[in-house]
């Protein structure tokens, strides 16, 4: 609500109250129509409150292709901006606590740079999300072998992923809420993944500061997908010195699935009560993040860990909240899937220049990754990744924004304030 913003006392409707209209309601009886009329046309605007969704050019390939982009953006000020290459989120602005907006994302400020880029900087990530073991699993007793790009292993779709490849921008649509829609056929054999792979990657906005991934896949011969967005989110964005090793962070999830020493699960399903992985109640992240007593904190210079969400099943629910005390920026993450990587940005190490020639640092930037279990296809206890033809993959993600200063910023329905 506007700052000056008074509820109508007839109906709470916010719309009333300003330009005067409080004093006439109070005293003129006949005054009550017009704040009637005001409420409708409220609720009216309300009703048909829309964002903004337009194509544009992102920038050219050092080889001539152009790339494209969709940006949808709404009142409140948030803006994101989705390109062709790799379906990635290449900037999203947001406000914080005061109305200023920053971009909260990192990135690279030019199309080029995100090809020679190893980090998955706003990538959509495929053919399946994380890690499969050496590369190598089984489907119908047929052996796979998918190329391998992280110590032996395949990560994040091999070594040109999901993030690497030109999408084509399908459509771009204005409205509540303002929606594009990318897509991409990954050819049978592409990084050793059996099957013609048709995806979809949907991204919308809304009014209410909603913005909603959506990825759809289907196939021609049994596979196994898993596909996930890979933003580097910096809440405190705008504030100078603002770590995110500050945000307070919560996971709903009671286990987590440890890792071995090059990051692949064991199997089992630990849980975080009294270890450095238990974000039930909210927690700096840097609080624990340097503790050398963990075994699994060495393993991953940090968090890099998937943790098993509590209440897993196909609806979407809360499965993350990230709060940041220096912008009051608030992240809520939904996610239907069963598992949210969660990685505190350990590999940045200052040898990537970003936007701006920022030198991204540990500590800068935190990713969450909602997606099945990393090396499901060889762990039988883990969800199955597998998709047969006539069936649909969708991974929904959902990014909820808001700040802990309701004044400056159009808040979601019923927002809960931080409670550290
Ligand atoms: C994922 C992995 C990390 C790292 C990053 C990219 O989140 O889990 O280990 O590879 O991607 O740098």
């Amino acid at each position: 609500m506007p700052a000056g913003t008074r509820t109508c006392p007839c109906c709470s409707c916010a719309t009333f109250g300003t330009g005067g209209a409080e004093s006439r309601h109070a005293s003129v009886v006949s005054y009550a129509f017009l704040a009637l009329l005001s409420c409708g046309l409220g609720l009216l605007s309300t009703a048909t409150m829309a964002a903004d969704a337009r194509r544009t050019t992102f920038g050219t390939l050092s080889n001539g292709t152009s790339v494209e982009a969709a940006e949808l953006s709404n009142a409140t000020g948030i803006k994101v901006r989705i390109m062709t290459l790799g379906a990635s989120i290449q900037s999203l602005l947001a406000p914080d606590r005061r109305g200023h907006i920053a971009d909260i994302v990192l990135g690279f400020d030019s199309a080029q740079e995100y090809l020679q880029d190893n980090h998955y900087f706003g990538g959509t990530v495929g053919r399946f999300a994380n890690r499969i073991s050496k590369g190598r699993f089984t489907l119908d007793s047929h052996s796979f072998v998918l190329a391998t790009n992280d110590h032996g292993n395949h990560l994040h779709g091999g070594k040109v992923g999901f993030n690497k490849v030109l999408w084509i921008l399908r459509s771009v649509k204005s409205g509540a809420p303002a929606i594009a829609t990318f897509s991409y056929v990954s050819p049978d054999g592409e990084e050793g993944y059996p099957g013609t792979l048709r995806v979809t990657a949907t991204f919308s906005l809304d009014d209410k500061n909603t913005l909603q991934v959506e990825y759809t896949a289907s196939t021609d011969r049994p596979t196994i997908v898993n596909i996930s967005s890979h933003n580097y989110f910096q809440l405190g964005a705008g504030v100078a010195g603002a770590s995110a090793m500050d945000d307070t962070l919560q996971i709903l999830a009671s286990r987590y699935t440890p890792v071995d020493a090059q990051l692949i699960p064991t199997g089992e399903l630990r849980s975080v009560s009294g270890t450095p992985f238990d974000f039930l109640q909210p927690t700096a992240v840097g609080q624990r993040v340097r503790d050398g007593n963990d075994l699994q904190l060495r393993f991953g210079r940090g968090y890099d860990h998937n943790f098993a969400l509590d209440g897993a099943g196909t609806a979407l629910r809360e499965a993350a909240r990230i709060y940041s005390p220096g912008t009051g920026r608030i992240l809520e993450i939904l996610t239907a899937a069963p598992g949210l990587q969660f990685y505190s940005g350990n590999f940045l190490d200052s040898t990537t220049a970003g936007k701006q020639g920022a030198l991204y640092r540990e500590g800068d930037a935190l990713v969450f990754e909602p997606q099945l279990f990393p090396d499901a296809p060889n762990k039988a206890n883990f969800r199955s990744a597998r998709l047969d033809p006539g069936r649909i993959y969708r991974n929904t993600i959902v990014y909820r924004f808001s700040t802990d200063n309701p004044v400056n910023f159009r808040q979601d329905a019923n927002p809960r304030e931080p409670t550290n």
